[in-house]
């Protein structure tokens, strides 16, 4: 682990101890009682595997994608009946993998879900360009989605090639989105692959709004060490120069940035599964965070359908957070929004952000990362870049190692970071 993200993690927890996550068991989830709850549902079926694709991902069989789904449902009515009544919660996403793989069953699912909550921000879905059919998605609208998600990565055939992903035809994407239209259509791209150019990102982020798009997610290329691919990362200086000029592009095109990653024409136009303060997370390698834990799903397939089988939860493995560490989790996920508001900060944990965290905030203003309006802080573009930065090592320091343990251990008994 980098000594930058362990004296990073020292300070900002104010101690030595490190995220602990144990294999202890344990079926007590205590949602009912939380604000903000939202929801997420892993498929993890893919047609094909691209090899630079950290998640937890499987080939699709429709055998095993079906026996997937029954158990699935069966985790979210044991969660979902630990409290009587229906529990509000804001969005549900599915992610994957590939979900609009199994687009026929996601109406089950749905059902399934709005048994025990309800959902009151709508329901978005990831596509890969393929499932980008007319069928397909009257099929995910009729379930009741809202909002999709379609992983392009670039339009350039060169950068297709580059990930060894097939070409995408904009002119069919823009054909199938404009007969069957959602309140947000976002497109992923990866920046900063080998030689890429300003204007290539800028061809790019120019398709997709005239294919329909209203919102993007502009990820940097992360090379992750598990995965087998051979593409390496930008350096820095070309990385920051490259989204200085992409932020400036879409905000002059109308659509300015809402996260860090992403562009979006209007408010409503919204797609993450991320900057919400509570959630539940059901399917294999899924993660729930509540108040006071964090624990993570089996990665495996196989195990998490034999968990279901034996009446049991498939988590694999919690972490019980100190409060400090609890905070520090909770502003870096809220800070992807660019935004902090103190007052949020207090209601969660009933003491004020600048009595716990008030230094760090008057020194990242000094620095020009943020600044501070009507109370609420917001981040600049350099502030902006230097998350991007310091989530490249969280997510090499941290997501890296754990994820790169648990595809190969279905159960890990303990996992310090
Ligand atoms: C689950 S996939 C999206 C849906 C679908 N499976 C697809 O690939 O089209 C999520 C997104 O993560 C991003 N991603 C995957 N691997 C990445 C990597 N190594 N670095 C940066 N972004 C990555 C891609 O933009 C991808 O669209
Ligand atoms: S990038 Fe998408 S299609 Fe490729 S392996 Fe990952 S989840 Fe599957």
């Amino acid at each position: 682990m980098s000594l930058k993200t362990t004296l990073t993690r020292m300070w900002l927890t104010r101690s030595f101890k490190p995220f602990l996550f144990t294999n202890e068991y344990d079926e007590d989830l205590k949602f009912d009682d939380l604000d903000n709850l939202g929801l997420y549902v892993h498929i993890p079926f893919c047609e094909r595997i691209c090899n630079f694709c950290p998640y937890c991902k499987t080939l699709y069989s429709e055998e095993l994608c079906d026996r997937y789904i029954d158990a699935l449902i069966c985790e979210i009515h044991k969660v979902g009946s630990l409290y009587p009544g229906k529990k509000k919660t804001t969005s549900l996403y599915f992610g994957g993998g590939t979900p609009a793989l199994a687009s026929d069953r996601l109406g089950e699912i749905i059902n399934a879900i709005g048994e025990h909550f309800v959902i009151t921000e709508g329901i978005g879905v990831e596509l890969h360009p393929s499932n980008v059919t007319s069928d397909t998605l009257r099929e995910l609208k009729n379930a009741g989605v809202t909002k999709i998600s379609i992983g392009i990565q670039s339009f350039g055939e060169k950068f297709q090639k580059i990930l060894g992903r097939n070409s995408v035809d904009p002119d069919k994407l823009r054909d199938a989105l404009n007969e069957v239209p959602f309140e947000t259509v976002s497109m992923d791209f990866i920046f900063a692959l080998p030689d890429q150019t300003y204007e290539d990102i800028k061809s790019d982020i120019a398709k997709a709004f005239e294919c329909g798009a209203n919102h993007v997610a502009i990820y940097p290329f992360i090379d992750f060490t598990f995965t087998s691919s051979k593409v390496k990362a930008m350096p820095k200086k070309e990385k920051r120069e490259l989204l200085d000029k992409i932020t400036a592009y879409c905000t002059e095109k109308g659509y300015p940035r809402n996260s860090i990653w992403t562009f979006a024409s209007k408010e409503e136009a919204r797609y993450s599964s991320m900057t919400r303060d509570n959630f539940l997370g059901f399917g294999c390698s899924a993660t729930t965070l509540l108040r006071d834990r964090f624990k993570v799903n089996t990665f495996s397939v196989e195990e998490y359908c034999k968990r279901i089988d034996e009446g049991k939860l498939p988590t694999s493995l919690t972490i019980k957070f100190t409060l400090r560490q609890r905070m520090v989790y909770y502003l870096f996920w809220t800070a992807y929004s660019t935004k902090v508001d103190p007052a949020g900060f207090e209601k969660f944990f009933g003491v004020p952000l600048k009595k716990m965290y008030g230094l760090e905030f008057a020194l990242a203003k000094l620095a020009g990362f943020l600044t501070e309006k009507d109370g609420v802080y917001t981040m600049t573009p350099k502030g902006a870049f230097y998350y991007h930065y310091y989530e490249n090592f969280y997510t090499l320091a941290y997501i890296d190692k754990m994820w790169g343990i648990m595809r190969k251990e279905a159960f890990p008994e303990k996992i310090v970071l």
